[in-house]
């Protein structure tokens, strides 16, 4: 049963790659920044590979996530599917990150502007129109390699928790929810 689960996890992480309204392709990615404040953001799930368990995120070089990474590359991502009442908390470890010009090409061009402000993110602005773009862009790619998996449905007569961990080989264990 445990391992049913595990595989169930994993093949919701497959879907929401490919599927926009997947309720996984919406993460909290959940970093420490170097003064040990925790910081919380929603970012898309770009990428998953089941065989590694590992994660990947697209983000901006030169935003607070970035910063916080280089100090401290553990992080927490937080799922949620609101219709199946479940909940799953990844703590994961930074693999690498770094520019790749191959991902940047095939993103398609509105997006691949989101990583070309001339300021970086979260720099004041006076109005909402006042941001400009440049040709050079600040794209980065996150590859996050999953430590421990812990799950949460919520059913009747009993909420289902468990945890998986890679130093276990992901077996697997209950936990009273
Ligand atoms: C629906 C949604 C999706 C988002 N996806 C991403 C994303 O994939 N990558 C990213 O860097 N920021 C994404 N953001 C913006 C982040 O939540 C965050 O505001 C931004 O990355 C700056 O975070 P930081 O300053 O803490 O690093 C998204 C925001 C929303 C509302």
């Amino acid at each position: 049963m445990l391992n049913d689960i595990f595989t169930q996890i994993k093949d919701q992480w497959v879907r929401a790659k490919h599927q926009k309204k997947h309720p996984f392709r919406y993460v909290t990615l959940t970093t420490v920044a170097s003064d040990c404040t925790p910081e919380s953001r929603t970012v898309v799930l770009r990428d998953f590979d089941a065989s590694q368990l590992t994660f990947t995120i697209y983000t901006d070089a030169r935003s607070r996530k970035v910063k916080a990474l280089q100090k401290h590359p553990v992080v927490q991502l937080l799922f949620y599917d609101h219709k199946r009442l479940w909940q799953i908390t990844v703590t994961a470890r930074l693999k690498r990150m770094g520019a790749s010009p191959t991902i940047y090409k095939q993103l398609p061009p509105p997006s691949r502007k989101d990583y070309t402000t001339t300021a970086a993110p979260g720099t004041p602005i006076d109005h909402p129109d006042h941001v400009h773009y440049k040709d050079e862009n600040h794209f980065y790619a996150l590859f996050f390699e999953a430590e421990k998996v812990e799950s949460l449905r919520l059913k009747r007569p009993h909420h289902l928790r468990a945890v998986f961990q890679r130093n276990d080989d992901w077996k697997g264990q209950f936990l009273t929810p």
